[in-house]
């Protein structure tokens, strides 16, 4: 049986199908039954759990051969850093009682660092926590950055006529699409062949800039002249804040922005099949992007 947190989320929700689609015994974690209500039907056994919850979480691994780990984003923390303290510990916690064999890991390119690259950080703790665990066997998936951070641009699209963001116009980024890091986990699940602690980067079908990122977009919603601008952190936190971020959060993004422009925060692979996954930014966007900017366009 695998136990997946996450499991509505962007990659959770691609590794429960998947799992339960090769007949795999599947529990599905979330905090709230109604919606993980789909995964039921299809034969999950759902679990409400919270992930800083190291009780329910114990009750929620128990049995599971292998279990998938995440911390879900919390944009709203007033204090970032502990929150992810408390999700990292409480999984911990649970993988040590419930005698859990696989574990595998979302992370992230930088996770390797310990310290300045934002909320990576608490990535970089949670595999160090993991990696103290005597005889378990997990799988770092260190992801690039994912493709769904663009969508943040459609509204800044929709009020400037531009992208806009911290991040240097040239600078190239792995970017992935979030179903590749689902299929991927999905598949090392499936052979559970990983043993002691790796790491190991998913890297996205390619290298994109945000100029080129704009020019994608451009094409696919009929702005061929649309452009890319960084901006000075002094107005990107605002912007940050207005979306919903707390003041830590925002700083704390902006401190990853600046390890990723200073090329602190990059990927230790160089580009490699193995480190290669499917699905480019232009299906992204036309699969992902443009129906969401036609339905924020829609209701605006
Ligand atoms: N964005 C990037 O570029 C990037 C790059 C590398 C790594 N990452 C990492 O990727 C992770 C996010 O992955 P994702 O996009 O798959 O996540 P996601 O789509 O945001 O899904 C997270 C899921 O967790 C559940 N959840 C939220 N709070 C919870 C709580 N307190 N207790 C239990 N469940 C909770 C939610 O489900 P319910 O609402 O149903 O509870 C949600 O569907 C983060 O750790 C981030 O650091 C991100």
């Amino acid at each position: 049986m695998y136990a997946i947190t996450g499991a509505t989320g962007n990659t959770g929700s691609v590794i429960a199908t998947r799992l339960l689609a090769r007949g795999k015994k599947v529990r599905v974690i979330g905090r709230d039954a109604r919606r993980l209500g789909d995964f039921a039907r299809k034969g999950a056994e759902a679990v409400v759990a919270d992930v800083t919850d190291a009780a329910a979480l114990t009750n929620a691994f128990s049995g599971a051969q292998a279990v998938y780990a995440m911390i879900p984003p919390n944009i709203g923390a007033p204090d970032i850093s502990a929150y992810q303290e408390r999700v990292s510990d409480a999984m911990v916690a649970a993988i040590t009682r419930a005698g859990v064999g696989h574990v595998a890991l979302l992370s992230s390119v930088g996770a390797d660092k310990p310290q300045k690259t934002g909320p990576v950080v608490g990535l970089h703790n949670f595999e160090q926590k993991l990696s103290s665990i005597t005889g378990l066997n997990a799988l770092y998936v260190r992801a690039g950055y994912f493709m769904q951070n663009t969508l943040a641009q459609i509204g800044v699209i929709q009020n400037f006529g531009l992208l806009g963001g911290p991040l240097r116009a040239d600078l190239a980024v792995a970017m992935i699409a979030a179903r590749d890091i689902g299929d991927w986990s999905a598949e090392e699940l499936l052979r559970l062949n990983f043993s002691g602690k790796q790491a190991r980067e998913l890297l996205g079908q390619r290298d994109l800039t945000y100029k080129e990122v704009a020019s994608v977009i451009g094409q696919a919603i009929d702005r061929p002249t649309l452009s890319y601008s960084q901006l000075p952190p002094a107005l990107v936190k605002p912007a940050l804040l207005q979306a919903g971020m707390s003041t830590n959060v925002a700083d704390l993004i902006l401190e990853m922005s600046e390890a990723l422009n200073s090329g602190y925060m990059a990927p230790l692979e160089p580009r490699s099949a193995q480190n290669t996954t499917p699905t480019s930014f232009e299906t992204f966007v036309a699969e992902e992007f443009v129906p969401r900017f036609k339905e924020k366009a829609a209701v605006s």
